[in-house]
This record gives structure tokens, C-alpha cells and sequence, in this order.
């Protein structure tokens, strides 16, 4: 696992940035991962801006995105459907045909996610997956006690993530108590994962998912099972890690 220490958010986003544009640059027909959540908001940005400056094309690239939630249409300002059109799909010119977001409104979940599991594995796998991590340690909606060879299907929520996501939402008991998320083993799979954490809140659970046991407890330390994972934190994020100099250090030697 690469560690890599940002400074501050706007350095984590524009070296995530950095990284989704080397890899589309180089393979125009990339298959992307995405993540929902405050995390990549800046990492979006970037990547539109690059777009829109700078020629970077997602004409050919292929998204899925992690997880939705169970029962808002894709039009509810708090679905994750509408989260990626607000705040990427709209700034770029990925078409919208390609981009896969989880359905949150099938009458059978349970084949929805075969589904899209057969749908990933169509398009040859993911090449890059972004991630957040959750206050309880989850990547996607993969809660405590997940199996690390969980694939897509549908979670019940932790009382902690209605509560950490109730932020967003009118009333807590607006917030939905399922999600349909890829599962740990569906993101094991993807061939990079990159990861993004920020701000001091974080601090204490990124440590756990980076330098603790490899553990259900926390589902983000499955990637320490990852061939080629890596991790952009900002300062904060990085406050309670062990080894932070020596990733610093990593870092500093690294050959341009
Ligand atoms: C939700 C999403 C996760 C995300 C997490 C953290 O639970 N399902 O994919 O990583 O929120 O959100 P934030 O980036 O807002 O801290």
C-alpha cells in the first residue's frame, strides 16, 4: 500500500486527479470506479476543470459507481445518482449510457446485483477505484462485519452512518436504513484502488484501516490485502498514523 501525505485537501485531490488523468490519458477507454460522499467532491472539481481547460476527455470511459441508496429515484437530491450528475457527470463528457450507478429501486435487489456484478465483469473490470472511508471505517456501504469476499448486495445500514449521513438529509428518519453496495470482494477485485481521506474526524479510523489488523471491524483494511493500492490523505486525516514520516520519506525518494 502507497501512503501519500498531502498537505491539505486541494494537494490530495489534484494528485487523485492526477492520478485518473495519467490513467485516461494513457488507456482513453479506462473503466472507472467512483465514490459519492464529501471526500471526492474536490477530486471531481479538478477533474472537470481539467476537462474544461485542459482537453481531458472521458468520451470513452466507462463509470460504476459504488453503492446507492434503497428507495430514492434517481431524481431525489439525496441519491447518489443525482449526487454524481450534480457534482461530475454534468462537467464532463462521459456518456451518460456508460455511467453505472447501483439501482436503488429494482423490485428485485437480488438480481439487480448479479446484474451489475455480470455488467463490471463485462466491461473487463474496473481499472481504478475511488474511494471514501466512513466514520465506522467502511468503504462503500460495506458496515462493520461485512465479508472481505462480499460482492454486490444489498446492507443494512449502522445506526452511525444514518447518523453520520443524517447531515444531508431534512430529518434522520428521512435517512434510508438500506443501500445496494458493491461488496469488499467486488472492490479487492478492481486492478488499482485509491482511496481519500480528509480532515481530523477520520484520523483515528484511518489508522486503524492502514496500520491496524486486517479486520471485517473495518472493512477499508481489506486493501492492505490490495495488490496496488493507494492511500492520499490530507495532514489531518494523517495525524494518527505511526509510520506517517517514514511515508513522507517514501514519498520524497519516489523517481519523478
Ligand atoms: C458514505 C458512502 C461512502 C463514503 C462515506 C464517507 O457512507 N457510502 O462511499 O466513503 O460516506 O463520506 P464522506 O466522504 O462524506 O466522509
Amino acid at each position: 500500500m502507497e501512503v501519500i501525505i498531502a498537505p491539505d485537501y486541494e494537494t490530495m485531490s489534484s494528485l487523485a486527479a492526477d492520478i485518473v488523468e495519467e490513467l485516461v490519458r494513457s488507456q482513453p477507454a479506462a473503466v472507472l470506479g467512483l465514490a459519492t460522499g464529501s471526500t471526492p467532491i474536490g477530486l471531481y472539481q479538478e477533474l472537470a476543470r481539467r476537462h474544461r481547460e485542459a482537453g481531458l476527455s472521458f468520451e470513452e470511459v466507462t463509470s460504476f459507481n459504488l453503492d446507492e441508496y434503497v428507495g430514492l429515484t434517481p431524481d431525489h437530491d439525496q441519491s447518489y445518482h443525482y449526487f454524481m450528475n450534480e457534482n461530475l457527470f454534468q462537467h464532463i463528457d462521459l456518456p451518460l449510457e456508460n455511467a453505472h450507478v447501483p439501482s436503488g429501486m429494482s423490485d428485485d435487489h437480488e438480481a439487480f446485483c448479479g446484474s451489475y456484478e455480470q455488467a463490471i465483469a463485462q466491461a473487463g473490470g474496473i481499472d481504478l477505484q475511488v474511494l471514501g472511508i466512513g466514520g465506522d471505517g467502511h468503504i462503500a456501504f460495506n458496515e462493520p462485519g461485512s465479508s472481505l469476499k462480499s460482492r454486490t448486495r444489498l446492507k443494512t445500514l449502522t445506526n452511525e452512518t444514518v447518523e453520520d449521513n443524517s447531515r444531508f438529509f431534512e430529518s434522520i428518519d428521512d435517512v434510508p436504513r438500506y443501500a445496494i453496495t458493491m461488496g469488499v470482494g467486488t472492490i479487492l477485485e478492481t486492478r488499482h484502488c485509491l482511496m481519500l481521506a480528509n480532515g481530523e474526524k477520520k484520523a483515528d479510523v484511518v489508522a486503524q484501516a492502514i496500520e491496524g489488523p486486517v479486520s471485517a471491524m473495518i472493512t477499508a483494511s481489506a486493501l492492505q490485502l490490495h495488490p496496488q493500492a493507494t492511500v492520499i490523505l490530507d495532514e489531518a486525516a494523517a495525524s494518527k498514523l505511526e509510520l506517517s514520516e517514514y511515508y513522507k520519506w517514501v514519498f520524497e525518494q519516489k523517481p519523478a
